[in-house]
């Protein structure tokens, strides 16, 4: 009797353990504890036990209900777990996202401003021949003006025409090639692709991007070029930025410009990080007569402005964006890269 009441008590125990939800426990204590349970069942057979052993076996047969009821008590531990792991409303985990790079961001944000003001983005070799990059920008060969471009020429055999292969230095090289695919005016393109200059430091990598504007039509004077700059300006960093054209030279607009927009610091006051208040953004002028005639268009009848400004100088500009070392923009590392 003694030994299958403590096998009893095992076994209820180990069941009440591994019990998985709320009903099974309910149905273990109807099974063990009910009236016609397990246990009242064994208990009828007390009376007819010797009445020292009889004693002992009540006792134990107390214990083991105490027991068996403590150990289905701790039933809200139970539930608790029970109910966790099949809560449904608990939020799943989230796979880790990604984000877009900067550059590729600011490149969107820049097409998208332009083509608001109906500007078609196109897109010129990024490895072209020398003709477009300097020849029909009127940068002959052996120009000195040619040499502010610090060019990486590809090691390939020359085109009798066309001349050697580059990198190219910059945008413009889409200004002709823009022409030619037209045939005609009006041309109102912005060419973004990557430039590759022999230059690496804080404010240059060896590789970058550029953005180019180009407008050919009749009657096309400066006031649209600044007209332009303004609204873009306005759209890009903030309605307080303004923009100032500043007297250039570029062999391939004439008359040619810096444009500068107020510090996002001190907006125009001056402080040590401008010249006073100004930041310089880029290249622009009124394309020059030679270029249009390179690119067969009547010189008499059309006139037209372009500008030409690099996509990771111009980001750097915005308003509260101090980035120390443009280079940190291509060093791929994440830390740096999830903060925007
Ligand atoms: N291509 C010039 C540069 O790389 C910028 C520019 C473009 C200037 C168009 C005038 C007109 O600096």
């Amino acid at each position: 009797m003694r030994e299958k009441l403590l096998n009893l008590k095992n076994q209820a125990l180990a069941q009440i353990i591994s019990a998985e939800n709320p009903d099974e426990l309910e149905r273990l204590r109807a099974h063990y504890l009910g009236k016609k349970g397990v246990l009242n069942e064994l208990a009828k057979d007390l009376p007819h036990l010797e009445p020292a052993l009889r004693a002992e076996i009540g006792q134990l047969f107390n214990e083991i209900k105490t027991a068996i009821s403590q150990a289905i008590s701790s039933t809200p531990k139970v539930q608790n777990r029970t109910l966790v792991s099949f809560d449904l409303t608990v939020p799943g985990m989230k796979p880790p996202q990604g984000h877009l790079h900067p550059v590729t961001k600011a490149i969107e944000e820049i097409s998208g401003i332009f083509e608001k003001i109906g500007f078609i983005r196109v897109r010129y070799p990024e490895v072209d021949w020398d003709w477009y990059a300097f020849e029909t920008l009127n940068m002959p060969k052996g120009h000195p003006a040619r040499d502010d471009w610090e060019t990486f020429f590809i090691d390939a055999p020359e085109h009798p025409k066309l001349g050697k292969i580059v990198l190219t230095p910059h945008t413009s090289n889409g200004q002709v090639r823009e022409m030619e695919r037209l045939g005609r005016p009006p041309i109102r393109m912005v060419n973004i692709a990557k430039c590759y200059r022999r230059q690496s430091d804080v404010s240059h990598t060896v590789m970058f991007h550029q953005f180019e504007g180009l407008v050919v039509d009749e009657n096309i004077n400066i006031t649209h070029l600044k007209g332009t700059i303004d609204y873009f300006v306005k759209q890009f960093f903030g309605p307080d930025r303004k923009s100032r054209l500043r007297p250039y030279h570029f062999q391939f607009t004439e008359p040619s410009f810096e444009v500068d927009v107020t510090c996002d610091v001190c907006l125009g006051k001056g402080c040590k990080l401008c010249k006073e208040g100004w930041l310089e953004l880029g290249g622009a002028g009124m394309v020059h007569p030679n270029v249009l005639k390179a690119g067969k268009i009547d010189s008499d009848k059309y006139t037209g402005f372009a500008f030409g400004w690099g996509v990771e100088r111009t980001y750097m500009m915005k308003s509260g964006l101090k980035i120390p070392d443009l280079r940190l923009l291509y060093s791929n590392d994440i830390r740096f890269l999830n903060q925007f």
